[in-house]
């Protein structure tokens, strides 16, 4: 679906790695180029008119991006370089200040490693300890495991909404309920699930949430933080700099501009900030509801047919993305991926960046396909007939 949008996708490749990074339509790289060609000055910084241009469209997105996630307010709303940006000023701007020794933090073993290494560090730096939900068999996350992982020192559930390599969907809502009610914040990892699915913060009543632009059409090197504007309040900006400062003339008399300028030091990725606004009215004009059916679609169709190949073990059966992740037999999934290239079908393998996940699924790395809504019937077929032939992928995959 609408693959005449992606410029890539004229050459002879299947991409089946969005899970990593998604493809960009014309659009958006006609956005990007449109600045870099005709407006091409800075942010919040110039009295003349190119630059007024250039603040229009980079608050432009901001707004666009509050409609986008449902956020209350302009100021709640940050652009950063990424989800890892993001979570990680969460943690070190905003629960550094606030945790202290042997309080607790609820992440799981298949968070990404942007969303373990920030709490690791604290559990350095400050003695804060880092407990897991336990996965059920399908490797879910359970409201019941939820609640029995919480324990009076826990201040903090920290969690993706949708995990990059088992693609499961947590109960979020629920989680937030039950966490608000027993004062523990929640932050959101949106990496996986923002580009696949409705995410409304207010519904949610997430307290921080962190997504990258490139996953869901947009550029790579920019990203969003969005938190309730009374906790953002008091994160503490890691950058500090130019634009983010009101005035100083010695230490002591250092003062910032309000939320959320105080928190964008520097000039700013001001062509990816209007890229991102255009992969939002792009996946908002094809619709969630799209993306999400044509994604399982292919998921199930591709499901149906792995689990008939005997040497071909799925690691996924159930889960609620376009993430399908695998092992053939005795082969290494970097060899599988390498005789996959010779055909030009990308995909990724290796550990995802979730490395502690090996403790729950007893499985270190593994081939992972993410699709997305340009995918096709037609390259699963061409994917599943490579696979399908055991002594080729033996012969081949060195
Ligand atoms: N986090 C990205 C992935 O899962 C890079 O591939």
């Amino acid at each position: 679906m609408n693959r005449e949008d992606f410029p890539l996708l004229t050459q002879d490749i299947i991409y089946l790695d969005n899970s990593a990074t998604s493809l960009k339509p014309k659009s958006v790289i006609e956005a990007m180029n449109d600045y870099y060609t005709n407006y091409s000055a800075n942010a919040h910084r110039g009295d003349y008119d190119l630059s007024f241009k250039v603040d229009q469209a980079y608050e432009n997105t901001r707004e666009i991006v509050k409609n986008f996630i449902n956020a209350k307010s302009l100021e709640e709303i940050v652009f950063t370089s990424g989800a890892t940006e993001g979570l990680n000023w969460i943690v070190k701007g905003f629960f550094e200040n606030l945790l202290e020794a042997g309080d607790e933090v609820l992440i799981t073993t298949s968070e990404h490693a942007s969303n373990v290494l920030p709490w690791f560090n604290l559990v350095k730096k400050i003695g804060i300890v880092v407990n897991y939900i336990p996965l059920d068999d399908n490797y879910y996350v359970t409201m019941d495991n939820v609640k029995k992982a919480i324990t009076s020192r826990t201040k903090v559930i920290s969690i993706a909404g949708v995990t990059n390599v088992i693609g499961d969907a947590r109960p979020i809502k629920e989680i937030t309920k039950y966490a608000h009610v027993n004062n523990i914040f929640v932050v959101l990892d949106g990496a996986q699930m923002v580009p696949h699915m409705k995410t409304d913060v207010q519904d949610l009543d997430i307290d921080f949430l962190a997504f990258s632009a490139h996953k869901m059409c947009g550029p790579t090197g920019v990203g969003v933080l969005y938190g309730k504007k009374e906790l953002l309040g008091h994160l503490e900006p890691i950058n500090l700099g130019g634009g983010m400062n009101e005035s100083f003339d010695s230490p002591d008399e250092t003062y910032y501009k309000p939320l959320p300028t105080r928190l964008e030091a520097g000039t700013q990725n001001i062509a990816g900030v209007i890229g991102l606004a255009e992969a939002i009215k792009y996946i908002e004009n094809i619709g969630y509801d799209k993306i999400g059916e044509q994604e399982h679609s292919l998921r199930k169709y591709l499901i149906d047919k792995l689990i008939h190949i005997p040497y071909i073990d799925v690691i996924n059966i159930e889960s609620d993305s376009g993430i399908v992740a695998f092992n053939v037999d005795k082969v290494f999934s970097q060899d599988v991926a390498y005789y996959l290239n010779k055909y030009n079908i990308c995909v990724r393998a290796g550990n995802h960046c979730a490395k502690i996940l090996k403790s729950s699924v007893g499985v270190t790395n593994t081939v992972r396909v993410s699709l997305y809504f340009y995918n096709t019937f037609e390259e699963i077929d061409n994917l599943v007939e490579l696979l399908s032939d055991y002594d080729k992928i033996v012969k081949e995959m060195i």
